[in-house]
């Protein structure tokens, strides 16, 4: 660490108590955070992580508003199952704190106070949408009403889902309330705003020019925030779900979800530490890092800082590692779609497998750029990586051990140069996971640990101590003694990452504690040392099991797919006698064959009454030639004839499109002549 910081303290974004954490949580945020915390800890330093639940903003209250139940209930119902879920995961929170919790609403109001009192905030009246039915101000969230740019009805005050523009409620054509349904009035309300544009100067300077170091991502979005030019924020909302804002006058406000969260880092301290949380705060010792996903970049690196130097007693966060988003199989993660792999999910389908999910959120993290996972690529990764090389590596020594010298650790004997040149390779390798790890790489980090393991793996490939036994037993007495080290080693370069491998490792190593300086010693186990009994540390991922979990993600999307089917707006109308130009006609399918070189095409002998006549159709996908033999069609009879892949097609057979563009030939109801007309 660098020497001016005597320690560190790390939060990681407070999630919002509404609705599970699913694998973009755990990837973006609290799987980096554990992974820097656990190695800080590794090496000994003083360092703090600090976690817990955001209860406040106006999505939860709508949430409880759709189930009946109050936004404490929700918060309650969320922050047990998020805590223990991060809990399973080994995110390894010194506190997991809630931001409705008494201790939060003292330390924000206080926070809040202290800014009033020292001027730092103005008061702008504005006019808004008030319900005069539930007399209530309106959230932008609480107003819904058609999209003035795709036309979609119920797009809400702050954006339009369908086609994903921001909005302002009073761009809304036919606003309503979604409250009472009534359409809501203009009504005049007082606010408080943090001058963002008053900070502007130092936070240039800051930013800009003494923080260089930041991520590319995270820099060039504060850039672009710098130079677009900071408007005053408002710190206070008209709702009655948060903490009412400290000041006569202000009943019915609450202070701005954005404004309370980031205190809650704060309050959180205070509740594991009463006496002593300052020195994690005040003292310009203490680093603080702020573990975030890239939709929290302004709140974390401009708008918080700006609360804190008005405050004046805080330090600044020193560095705001902050990644960009995971999607799954292709598609966004989304909570409202349900398109999300839970946590509380993947605990049930995969018992025991934390770390391979650790491992696998690692290998693919969306550090630089958006990143895909892909369930096969968890499968992949688990039995190509973990299980083969690992695992592999790992197994074989302990049962070698276990086999030859019942579990002790053998003398090691004189060392031939491939040994020495393995052991050589492991000598530097604290040093450049320090400094990817001090530089917040974590996955080229972890992938230096896997590269350890490969050379473990090589090694004892290479060296063959199940035949070497017959031939030359002092020989594999070495071997043994150079693979439980690389073993020692690996399960403390792995720690940070694979903590509950680590730690099985460990208890089978029979090791008390491991120790980030012990990296690179390759005497760790000393001869005559007893091992416990080994375990295997991975196991293979079957087809099927990933083939479930595929298969779920299809259901999914197809249950959105038909709870967003919406038809297709009406054609503009056109006169009658358009209508009577067309010659609709029922025939009977006398042959249907395949066309060759076209994969969609059928070609039709219809029975049309006159003289039978050829059409070809885009229906292959969705018929078998055979199965339309004998049926009756309507088709298009007076269509202009084309040529379609060689074929002369004389008409058109008429399908309805279903939702998903799988077709559907007409057939009329009850059998009647070929060539009868339809109208
Ligand atoms: N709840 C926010 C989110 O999920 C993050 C809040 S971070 C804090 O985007 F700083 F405000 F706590
Ligand atoms: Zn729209």
């Amino acid at each position: 660490m660098d020497k001016k910081f005597k320690r560190t303290t790390v939060t990681s974004a407070l999630p919002y108590a509404n609705g599970p954490v699913h694998i973009g949580h755990l990837a973006g945020v609290y799987v980096p955070a554990d992974i820097y915390v656990r190695y800080l800890r590794l090496k000994k330093e003083e360092v703090l992580f600090i976690g817990g639940s955001d209860e406040h903003g106006v999505p939860i209250t709508i949430r409880a508003k759709k189930e009946g139940i109050t936004p404490q209930d929700v918060v309650d119902r969320y922050h047990t199952l998020i805590r223990d879920s991060f809990k399973e995961f080994g995110i390894s929170f010194d506190v997991y704190g809630r931001t409705s919790s008494e201790i939060h609403r003292q330390t924000a109001s206080e926070f809040f106070r202290t800014l009033y009192d020292k001027g730092e905030f103005i008061e702008k009246t504005s006019m808004q949408y008030y319900d005069e039915e539930a007399q209530t101000f309106l959230a932008d969230r609480y107003i819904t009403g058609e999209c003035p740019h795709c036309h979609a009805e119920g797009a809400y005050g702050d954006q339009c889902e369908k086609c994903g523009t921001s909005l302002s409620p009073t761009d809304l054509i036919n606003p309503k309330s979604a409250i009472s349904g009534s359409k809501p009035v203009m009504r005049e309300t007082k606010h408080w705003y943090l001058p963002l544009d008053k900070h502007e100067g130092w936070l240039r300077q800051w930013i800009l020019e003494d923080h260089k170091e930041w991520r590319n991502n995270v820099y060039g979005q504060c850039k672009s925030w710098l130079d677009m030019g900071l408007q005053p924020r408002a710190v206070s909302r008209d709702l009655d779900w948060g903490i009412p804002v400290p000041v006569e006058g202000a009943e019915g406000k609450v202070l701005y979800v954005w404004f309370d969260a980031p205190i809650g880092y704060i309050s959180n301290t205070k509740e594991l530490l009463p006496d002593s949380w300052e020195k994690w705060w005040k003292d310009p010792e203490s680093r603080l890092v702020h573990f975030i996903g890239k939709d929290n970049i302004v709140f974390h690196c401009i708008v918080f800082p700006a609360m804190l130097k008005a405050e004046g007693s805080y330090i600044l966060p020193d560095n705001v590692p902050s990644n960009e988003f995971l999607n799954l199989e292709g598609d966004k993660i989304s909570t409202s779609r349900n398109w999300a792999v839970w946590l509380h999910e993947y605990l049930r389908d995969f018992e025991g497998k934390q770390d391979v999910l650790r491992y696998v959120l690692t290998a693919n993290a969306p550090e630089t750029k958006d990143n895909d996972f892909t369930w096969k690529d968890f499968q992949a990764r688990n039995n190509n990586e973990l299980v083969a090389v690992y695992g592999n590596f790992v197994n074989r020594a302990l049962q070698l051990t276990q086999k030859y010298y019942n579990g002790v650790v053998p003398a090691c004997g004189e060392l031939t140069e491939y040994d020495q040149a393995t052991l050589d390779e492991f000598k530097d390798v604290k040093v450049k996971v320090e400094e990817l790890l001090d530089n917040f790489k974590f996955r080229d980090a972890q992938k230096e640990a896997m590269n350890l393991a490969r050379i473990g793996n090589k090694y004892i490939a290479d060296c063959e101590p199940w035949k070497v036994i017959k031939t030359d037993p002092e020989r594999v007495k070495t071997i043994i003694y150079i693979s439980l080290q690389l073993t020692a080693n690996l399960a403390i370069a792995f720690e940070p990452f694979l903590p509950f491998s680590s730690e099985k490792l460990r208890h089978i190593l029979n090791m008390e504690t491991f120790e980030w300086a012990q990296l690179g010693n390759t005497n760790l186990l000393q001869e005559g040392h007893q091992l416990n009994q080994p375990e295997l540390l991975f196991e293979k991922i079957e087809d099927a099991v990933i083939e479930a979990q595929v298969q779920k993600l299809l259901d999914t999307k197809k249950a959105n797919e038909e709870a967003n089917y919406k038809a297709e707006p009406i054609k503009e109308n056109i006169p009658f006698e358009d209508f009577e130009k067309l010659d609709i006609r029922v025939g009977t399918v006398l042959e249907c064959t395949k066309v060759p070189k076209a994969d969609k095409l059928l070609c039709f002998k219809i029975a049309d009454g006159l003289e039978n006549r050829t059409i070809v159709s885009g229906i292959a996908k969705y018929y078998k030639p055979e199965d339309l033999v004998g049926k009756q069609v309507c088709f298009i009879a007076n269509l202009a004839p084309r040529k379609l892949k060689g074929i002369e097609s004389q008409g058109m057979i008429l399908s309805a499109v279903n939702h998903d563009g799988s077709l559907s030939v007409i057939t009329p109801e009850k059998e009647v002549k070929p060539g009868s007309c339809v109208g």
